[in-house]
């Protein structure tokens, strides 16, 4: 019987939003200066608010520290710093609860130094399975020519060790000896550590360094078959044991050395694509498509059931090993200044500070990574725009604590500052006192709302995590079109990398006939036809485009688009509900629902697909109840589906239905689009948004199927013109 993971579809990981994040480095619950797992806990409102779906955890395990973490001494714990082993369980169990899932890391190609495995190696005779956990050598001339990875640190990938009287081989720090695979026994080991986690619930574990895992005399010692029949080995056992995991590659190499580790979908399901992103800082500095089209068309295909992993920043610098020489030179001269902000071939450096604060910019890039093949990938902090401390030797520039509030520590911990594991960002222009979460949730046109706002959006459009990817060809190369297609979905895509206005003529003239709807006003534009199709775009500005289908035979043409009826012209926002359901919390200090905005006041219609009568009956209680409570005039119209045979409304008390007058229930007759589970066809997204019209709601908010208050995962975006509602359920 295989273990069954928290998510419900086995490609879930398609869809997802993942938001990587450092224990140490999100909130310190008990005043240590340190972050920890229950610090985390109660951060998860947070995330999910935000929209996040699943959250990656950088290492957490016992460890000296000296890789943050990546030089593990205990695969199968808790470092004390960040609670305990029940205190990960509470985590992953509310996140989990919460319909999110979690990614942790399974550092297989090597160990701390002060692993009891290696420490029991150096001291065990040469040549016994103990002293073999590791790679031992005579000489230092072994496995010459493999390049070394943190060539500011090191000078050889071999380290002497006194005790064993012989050289260990490393590829990172000296002080992570590389585990043996040709031992058997190691793998055992490792299995065991995987196990372990996965048993407790994990959703992905993402293979840290795992181009390296063999080495052969006269190779490079990377992407080796041997290493690859290893991953195999690994899939098998997760495929066999287990359901609805997934295995994330990071091999910073080329796509089409990246591609094997795929496999036929029995290796991993997803890999980082480390060529792409440099190639979107080059196209934007350069005002060029060119360097972006050009590493995806030297994409190769992957199989269906897999997926890359994009991100523009993560918690190591940002690694320029994957471009040209040239291209090199190119990033270091237009991202890289100042000398400080360079480490190994990287720049040490967060999104913001990197282009230059610049709020077209950031959203710019945001909309490729939120629109390009793959699963988008947020570093905890970028979406509220903060800076690095260059003074920070290492990486540790873009680690510094969270940011939640203007208080001292920015609110990451009550600690003496003195005791934080690194100081809070504090400079006038990034520091926490102008760049927390307090004051962006606020501000309806902060960047945070602005990230949250795409979250849910891209929620809507599954063509984003699971269509293909066509360029088009304009002439003007300051601009970048693409087409992502999905069924009978396609969603154009267009892009302005200038600094200055720029004109485009597209060729759509194989969508002939289809109204464009852009999607994050849901403004119809001028009918597509024949002839190029015409845009003018502000500097670095965006555009995604719904291309509907005609909607009526007698439709007028281009000239008169504002008369003509809008097909789908509600934008409905909603998130994978959680799964599992638990009894409504609301109170008037935790209020279920929450709104800043008395224009969106009356306006929200609540849609949920209860599994009984019964629930029902607790969900529109639960409702009543905090609108009571919350007195803020919030109307609700609560969309719920007939129950087969029923030709009305399920007989609801008088009492229950009329405890807050601002409750309407509004029950209906669903099609087949919104009996399956989310995230539904475009024709449940227009069903829901003709409900929504008809019940004059501006927003809607998607429940789960089991649903209450406590478990629903809301997002309702603001609508043109009303920037400033947030609303959320908790
Ligand atoms: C890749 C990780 O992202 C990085 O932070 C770490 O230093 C190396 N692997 C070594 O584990
Ligand atoms: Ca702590």
């Amino acid at each position: 019987m295989k273990k069954p993971g928290s998510a419900s579809n086995p490609l879930w990981f398609k869809d997802a939003i993942l938001y990587e994040l450092h224990v140490r480095a999100f909130a310190d619950s008990n005043a240590d200066g340190i972050g920890d797992f229950t610090g985390l806990l109660g951060k998860l409102d947070y995330l999910q608010e935000l929209g996040v779906t699943c959250l990656w955890l950088l290492p957490f395990f016992p460890s000296p520290l000296r890789d943050d973490g990546y030089d593990i001494a205990d695969y199968k714990d808790v470092h004390p710093s960040y609670g305990t082993l029940d205190d990960f369980q509470r985590f992953l169990n509310a996140a989990h609860q919460r319909g999110m899932q979690v990614l942790i890391e399974l550092v297989m190609n090597h160990t701390s130094d002060q692993h009891p495995w290696f420490q029991r190696a150096r001291n065990a005779p040469a040549g016994s399975p103990e002293r073999n956990f590791y790679i031992w050598s005579e000489s230092k001339e072994r496995f010459a020519g493999v390049p070394i990875i943190f060539n500011d640190t090191e000078s050889s990938n071999w380290a002497w060790d006194p005790a064993a009287g012989a050289y260990y081989w490393h590829r990172f720090f000296s002080h992570q000896p590389d585990l043996n695979y040709d031992n058997p026994f190691v793998l055992d080991e490792m299995l065991d550590a995987m196990r372990f986690w996965l048993d407790r619930g994990v959703d992905g574990l993402r293979l840290d360094a795992i181009p390296y895992l063999v080495e052969r005399d006269g190779t490079r010692c990377e992407n080796l078959p041997e290493t690859h029949a290893i991953i195999r080995t690994v899939r098998t056992v997760i495929d066999a044991e287990y359901s609805n995991r997934f295995l994330l590659a990071e091999a910073n190499q080329w796509p089409s050395d990246v591609r094997p580790y795929f496999g036929e979908n029995d290796e991993c399901n997803m890999a980082f694509h480390f060529p792409l992103m440099p190639r979107m800082y080059v196209a934007v500095r350069q005002e060029d498509r060119l360097p972006i089209v050009d590493i995806m068309q030297q994409t190769p295909a992957i199989p269906d059931t897999c997926q890359w992993g994009l991100f523009l920043r993560n918690h190591d610098e940002l690694t320029l090993e994957m471009v040209t020489r040239d291209e090199r030179d190119y990033m270091y001269l237009a991202y890289s200044s100042d000398p400080r902000t360079r480490i190994n071939l990287g720049i040490r450096r967060r999104l913001a500070p990197l282009l230059d604060n610049n709020r077209d910019r950031i959203e710019l890039l945001n909309s490729l990574l939120f629109s390009f093949p793959g699963t988008p990938i947020l570093y905890y902090g970028d979406e509220i725009g903060m800076g690095d401390n260059l003074d920070l030797g290492d990486r540790n520039g873009v680690r510094t604590p969270m940011q939640w509030n203007s208080t001292s520590n920015g609110g990451f911990s009550t600690a003496a500052p003195s005791s934080l594991y690194a100081p809070v960002i504090s400079d006038p222009v990034y520091g926490y006192q102008a760049v927390n979460v307090e004051e962006q949730r606020k501000n309806p046109s902060s960047l945070l709302q602005w990230v949250r706002n795409m979250i849910g959006l891209r929620k809507l459009f599954a063509v984003f995590g699971r269509g293909t990817l066509r360029f088009l060809n304009p002439a003007n190369r300051k601009v970048i079109a693409y087409v992502r297609q999905l069924g009978d979905e396609s969603v154009l895509c267009v892009a302005n990398l200038s600094r200055f206005a720029q004109p485009v003529a597209l060729d759509l003239a194989e969508f002939d006939g289809r109204t464009p709807m852009e999607v994050f006003g849901y403004s119809a534009f001028p009918l597509i036809t024949a002839q190029p199709y015409s845009l003018s775009l502000a500097p670095y500005s965006f555009l995604w485009f719904e291309l509907q289908a005609a909607i009526a035979a007698d439709a007028p043409g281009p000239a008169d688009a504002e008369q003509r009826p809008q097909p789908n012209t509600q934008r409905v926002l909603a998130t994978n509900p959680s799964p599992e359901s638990s009894p409504a919390t609301a109170s008037p200090s935790h209020p279920a629902v929450e709104v800043h905005d008395a224009v969106a006041a009356k306006s929200v219609l609540l849609h949920a697909i209860p599994a009984t009568p019964q629930e029902l009956r607790q969900l529109i209680s639960s409702l009543s109840q905090s609108l009571v409570e919350s007195s803020s005039g919030l109307g609700i119209t609560l969309a719920f589906p007939l129950r087969d045979g029923e030709s009305n409304a399920p007989a609801i008390d008088a009492e229950l239905n009329h405890a807050s007058s601002n409750l309407l229930l509004a029950p209906y007759r669903a099609s087949a689009a919104l009996r399956q589970s989310w995230p539904y066809p475009a024709s449940g997204y227009a069903e829901l948004a003709r409900l929504a019209a008809q019940h004059n709601a501006r927003a809607v908010v998607q429940l789960g199927r089991s649903p209450t208050l406590s478990s629903a995962t809301a997002q309702i975006s603001p609508l043109p013109d009303t920037t400033s509602t947030a609303t959320r359920a908790c």
